[in-house]
């Protein structure tokens, strides 16, 4: 079965456009077959963006790292709206190449490459944001949640989105183990999680 997250070149390419507003600001957004939320901004990662831009309007300087950006929506709309720099990592070779589209698109500056979770991550970050690929098994997304901590820096912090039906609560605890957590906020089953370094 293929999934948002496997590379499959022959997969046909039906490229669409997805229109989002934020803040008086608006974005486009290219989306192809084979990438996740192909059709529309995710409800999940629209309201992890929403909750993390009411905390943090500005952010000029801070590095921001979107895990599993996809075509990019969570890491250019922070980019553009807070002035954060920042990188964008995924493992779907398709997504990526969107995400370079929809970086120039929306005039933001981003750096996007391939990485296997944190495979060929170097710096380290002031937020690393993301809402992780829960059909890639419980592994994968406790390696983006638990390891991030090796990738901040000393106050930095890791917002992620999970929904109640896929483990929020356990995800919760997990957390706790290696982070002081907080639940931002909370809509139609998904919670959203800010976690900082113990
Ligand atoms: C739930 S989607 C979120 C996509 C995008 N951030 C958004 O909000 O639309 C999770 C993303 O994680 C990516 N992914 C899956 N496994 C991964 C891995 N091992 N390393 C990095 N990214 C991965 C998927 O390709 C997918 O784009």
């Amino acid at each position: 079965m293929e999934h948002y997250f496997t590379n499959n070149p022959d997969l046909k390419s039906a490229i669409r456009e997805i229109p989002y507003t934020i803040k008086n600001t608006n974005f486009t957004f290219l989306s192809d077959n084979g990438v996740f939320a192909k059709n529309k901004i995710d409800y999940a990662s629209s309201l992890l963006v929403t909750l993390f831009l009411e905390n943090h309007p500005e952010l000029n300087n801070a590095k921001v790292l979107d895990v599993g950006c996809g075509y990019g929506f969570i890491g250019i709309v922070i980019g553009k709206i807070t002035n954060a720099s920042i990188d964008l990592i995924d493992i779907n070779k398709r997504a990526l190449h969107l995400c370079e589209r929809n970086l120039k698109k929306n005039k933001v500056v981003g750096n996007v490459y391939c990485s296997d979770c944190y495979e060929f991550v170097k710096n380290k970050y002031d937020y690393i944001i993301t809402n992780p690929p829960i059909r890639a098994g419980k592994s994968v997304v406790e390696h983006i949640l638990l390891d991030a901590k090796n990738h901040l820096k000393d106050n930095g912090e890791l917002w992620c989105v999970i929904h109640k039906d896929q483990g929020a609560k356990t995800t919760k605890k997990a957390l706790e183990v290696c982070y002081n957590v907080e639940i931002v906020g909370k809509s139609k089953g998904f919670y959203c999680f800010r976690a900082k370094i113990c």
